[in-house]
């Protein structure tokens, strides 16, 4: 198993983690060395949660009403059918939206560490089988994570292409915007920190494998999904590239969510 990143900046390690359900074990993300941003002690983990308090009290008032899912543009009746994918899952809490919201979601999570986190993630949840609120009972039916780390734009260029590729009616997309602030709760802004230090390459790695670049990104997008793809952006920023334009978009409090068209049918 991985257990830290190229540059040694983080490291995974297992932890005691609370549930409604008691302490579970968990992988945690720990930062190897002090973050600036620290105060003091030992650092928290970053850890991957669909059965934290918070989510769960967010899905059970109601997912309907969220955002990103009314983006979608898909009555909750039609959403069994169809299929989604998250590009860039990152702590996979939009992912977990969709799939609670009905969609049958497959996670695409090129960071090794982040990847490991996603899956430790699923992997409570099936621990926890018959006794699960609807929401993650959903959630354990729906949510799919890619088998390794894996960048979608390489994935989709790829001759070997992966069958999780195939049939997908949208694709969603929260790639990391370097100027954000960051807003929320300490731990939100500690874990968004830390994916952004994951998420910059080193100079080594940046030589060796060039970065994807948006306009990459979104091409891959359009040309998996059949209906839509859906962008995240902070509310005011740029769209993710300048050509094409979205037809559309959805805007919430502080994330808006730009809407662009699948590929053409076949
Ligand atoms: C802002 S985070 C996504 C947060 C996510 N929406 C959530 O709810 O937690 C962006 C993530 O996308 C991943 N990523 C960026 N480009 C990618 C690509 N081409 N393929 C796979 N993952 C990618 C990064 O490693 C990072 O973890």
């Amino acid at each position: 198993m991985i257990t830290a990143d190229s540059t040694r900046r983080f490291e995974l390690r297992k932890c005691l983690w609370p549930t409604p359900w008691g302490e579970r074990e968990a992988l945690g993300l720990f930062p190897i060395a002090p973050e600036s941003d620290s105060e003091g002690g030992e650092s928290q983990p970053t850890v991957v949660d669909f059965m934290s308090n918070a989510f769960l009290h967010r899905v059970r008032r109601g997912v309907g009403g969220e955002t990103l899912i009314r983006a979608t543009g898909v009555k909750e009746s039609e959403r069994g059918g169809l299929r989604v994918i998250d590009a860039t899952a990152g702590l996979g809490q939009d992912a977990a939206l969709l799939a609670v919201a009905g969609f049958r979601v497959t996670m695409f999570e090129r960071d090794p560490l982040l990847h490991a986190l996603l899956a430790d993630a699923l992997r409570r949840v099936q621990e926890i089988e018959g006794r699960r609120p609807l929401a993650l009972e959903r959630l354990g039916e729906n949510l799919r994570l890619i088998g390794q780390p894996t960048d979608f734009v390489r994935a989709q260029e790829s001759k070997s292409r992966d069958e999780a590729l195939d049939s997908i009616d949208l694709v969603y997309l929260d790639p990391m915007f370097e100027d954000e602030a960051l807003h929320g709760k300490a731990e939100t802004k500690r874990d968004l920190s830390r994916l952004r230090q994951l998420h910059r390459p080193s100079p080594e790695e940046s030589l060796h494998v060039p970065p994807v670049s948006n306009r990459e990104l979104l091409a891959a997008a359009q040309a998996v999904a059949s209906r839509r793809v859906l962008v995240k952006r902070p509310l005011r920023a740029p769209h993710l590239v300048d050509e094409p334009r979205p037809h559309g978009q959805v805007e919430g409090k502080i994330a808006r969510f730009d809407i662009y068209p699948g590929r053409p049918a076949r």
